[in-house]
């Protein structure tokens, strides 16, 4: 069954602990916590006291997407802070197939994405270190945008390829998700959404989540 990773970016950031419980009352998978650093992306966003302080707070699974630079400097600490996925930018990386291995040393889930604009087969050779691939559905930076329809043909390539190989890799689509795209995205592949805008704005958030689903 496919997972739906709710991203906070699009919450009530005053009242994160009771958003969160809020989403995972609405039959969430786990919660999609995105760091930006205004140095990868233009955005600034929240990052490791945030994310620590939230840890006691809920067991939700936290499925961290880094967007910042030399996410080699951080992963650890952002894994202490709570971090169950970690997800890292290939763009932002000199030497990812190391950083996938020392992420899952030391006991998360390791990721790795990609921008719309950067080829699905720069991720082919670590697909064996990867537990999940984000194909981000929109430029990363803000929440609320269009999901790039051309960016599901790499989620299609990807999954041809994970399925060929027979490995266990997730797929992650994130970016303009709504139940009115959700099933394209299902369809070529993805088997975890990440929804901001269409979950948290929504009035009626285990609606969304189940239509999503
Ligand atoms: C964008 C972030 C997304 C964002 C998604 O850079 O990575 O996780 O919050 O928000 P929506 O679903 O509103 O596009
Ligand atoms: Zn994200």
């Amino acid at each position: 069954m496919t997972k739906i990773s709710p991203s906070v970016l699009a919450a009530d950031l005053s009242n994160l602990a009771a958003e969160v419980k809020d989403i995972e009352l609405a039959g969430a998978d786990m919660v999609h916590l995105d760091v930006m650093d205004g140095v990868f992306v233009t955005n600034i966003s929240f990052g490791l006291p945030v994310i620590e302080s939230l840890r006691s707070k809920t067991n939700m699974i936290f499925d961290v997407h880094l967007m910042i630079v030399n996410p080699e400097k951080y992963a650890e600490r952002f894994i202490e802070a709570g971090a169950d996925i970690l997800t890292f930018h290939l763009e932002a990386c000199e030497d990812s197939a190391s950083l996938l291995d020392t992420i899952r040393s030391h006991g998360a889930m390791a990721a790795v994405s990609i921008k719309p604009g950067t080829p699905i087969e720069d991720v082919f050779p670590l697909l064996d270190k990867c537990d999940m691939v984000l194909v981000m559905t929109v430029e990363p930076g803000y929440g609320g945008q269009k999901l790039i329809p051309e960016t599901l043909e790499k989620v299609r390539k990807l999954k041809a390829e994970i399925e060929k190989r027979d490995l266990a890799v997730e797929i992650q689509v994130d970016g303009g998700i709504t139940a009115e795209n959700a099933s394209l995205a299902i369809e070529a592949g993805a088997s975890i959404l990440v929804a901001g805008s269409s979950v948290f704005k929504s009035t009626n958030r285990k609606q969304a989540i189940d239509a999503l689903r």
